[in-house]
């Protein structure tokens, strides 16, 4: 297969061709003329964090639904989180889930193993029997406060995980102590020092990943450290004031006031990575409290949007939905229109524009936090070589991409 157009590469748009073999690039050519496309050709998005529930939770998102809704989203790969029900935190559930998504997953499909309180002494061996035939890409989901006490880890058990081991560790950063309460909406009992204090605690004791950091401060002592960390589009675009006092504002952590939004839009070069923290709960269930947004879909389009708008960088976007998440999850293969990469592909035609309304979308939560907001969509998605999505139409099967390769140990 070979496609041509405006397409980003070496941090700028060149006007050149690519060929794609067996699901790789072969090579990046002004030469290479064939089926020329309009609009941006760029690398289709890693989102690192989201939460396609499944198992019991099948009411809320599926591995199915989840990945179909990324796919029209413009996403290759995904990095699926173990808070699932039942958690995933031994061999068992991992091979269990993995062997799901090899079978229902449209996109690539990876997945993190949870620390608990009960598998913290074990969590080297579970890692070590897994990686004999999957690719981990970090401890997740490690909760500092959580409702359920099993899933909330104290700040030793942390400490000495990551002394022990060297697998990346992904932490959400909200210090227990300083929570007030579980009344909503949640931004009234859990304050932005919260996240501050848990991060400064953090964040001499080695190496970590901060998930979705939602403050000014602690994006900015992070981004001074070794450490890295990934914002979310919702404490991007979304604040406070945006929800008035419902219980749909409900998300962990919570959202903040609109210049904390400001200020984390502006200063977005210094953060690492954009992830959704796709965490779909039903309407009724929102209604009653539910922490949590969908988003998987709408991160790449939204972004893609505020380039259109010049309010923020193309090579910005480029870097923290492919690049840098691929560099920091090791997954060397993704993450760029380069020779040698898959073939992971997403167009964005810059003139069509939508707003994004909840009907449209593909996952089960059935809601936006976005809704109506100015978006752009890819017109086409290429997965591995393989046309996945043209104009709104699916042109794959769900584990298709598995069937038809088997390039990399996650993929297996
Ligand atoms: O709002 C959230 N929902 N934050 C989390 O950290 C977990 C997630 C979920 O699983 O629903
Ligand atoms: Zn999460």
């Amino acid at each position: 297969m070979e496609i041509s157009g405006n397409l980003f590469h070496n941090g700028r748009v060149i006007e050149a061709g690519i060929k794609i073999e067996d699901g790789v690039i072969k090579e990046i050519s002004k030469n290479i003329n064939g089926n020329r496309v309009k609009g941006l050709i760029l690398p289709a998005a890693i989102d690192c964090h989201v939460h396609f529930r499944d198992f019991e939770e099948k009411h809320k998102e599926t591995i199915k639904t989840g990945s179909l809704s990324a796919l029209h989203g413009g996403v290759c790969l995904v990095i699926d989180q173990p808070n699932t029900l039942p958690r995933v935190e031994n061999v068992e559930s991992y091979l269990e889930r993995m062997k799901r998504a090899k079978k229902n997953s449209y996109i690539g499909y990876a997945l993190n193993i949870g620390l608990t309180r009960k598998n913290a002494e074990k969590i080297g061996d579970i890692i070590e029997k897994i990686e004999t035939e999957y690719r981990i890409p970090a401890i997740g989901e490690v909760f500092l406060e959580n409702n359920d006490k099993n899933l909330q880890i104290d700040y030793d058990v942390l400490f000495k995980t990551r002394s022990r081991l060297s697998k990346l560790i992904t932490v959400h950063a909200e210090d227990p102590a300083m929570i007030k309460g579980k009344e909503s909406p949640n931004y009234s009992v859990r304050p932005p020092e919260a996240e501050i204090t848990a991060v400064k605690k953090v964040i001499g004791k080695g190496n970590f990943h901060f998930c979705h950091v939602s403050t000014y401060t602690a994006a900015r002592i992070t981004g001074n450290s070794a450490s890295t960390f990934e914002v979310t589009p919702h404490h991007l675009l979304l604040s406070i004031e945006n929800f008035e006092n419902t219980s749909f504002a409900n998300v962990n952590p919570p959202l903040r006031r609109e210049n904390e939004a400001e200020s984390l839009l502006r200063n977005l070069e210094s953060v690492d990575v954009i992830a959704s923290d796709h965490a779909p709960h039903t309407v009724e269930e929102k209604m009653k409290g539910s922490p949590g947004f969908p988003g998987v879909e709408t991160v790449y389009p939204l972004m893609i949007s505020l380039v259109e708008k010049r309010i923020i960088s193309l090579s910005n976007v480029v870097n923290n939905l492919t690049t840098n998440p691929a560099r920091i999850f090791g997954f060397e293969e993704y993450g760029g229109l380069e020779t040698g990469k898959l073939a992971n592909i997403a167009v964005f035609d810059l003139s069509v524009k939508k707003k994004i309304k909840a009907e449209n979308l593909h996952s089960m939560a059935g809601w936006s936090p976005f809704e109506n907001f100015d978006a752009i969509f890819p017109q086409k998605v290429i997965l591995m070589g393989i046309e996945a999505m043209d104009d709104g139409d699916v042109l794959i099967e769900p584990g298709e991409i598995y069937k038809r390769h088997n390039i990399g140990k996650h993929l297996k």
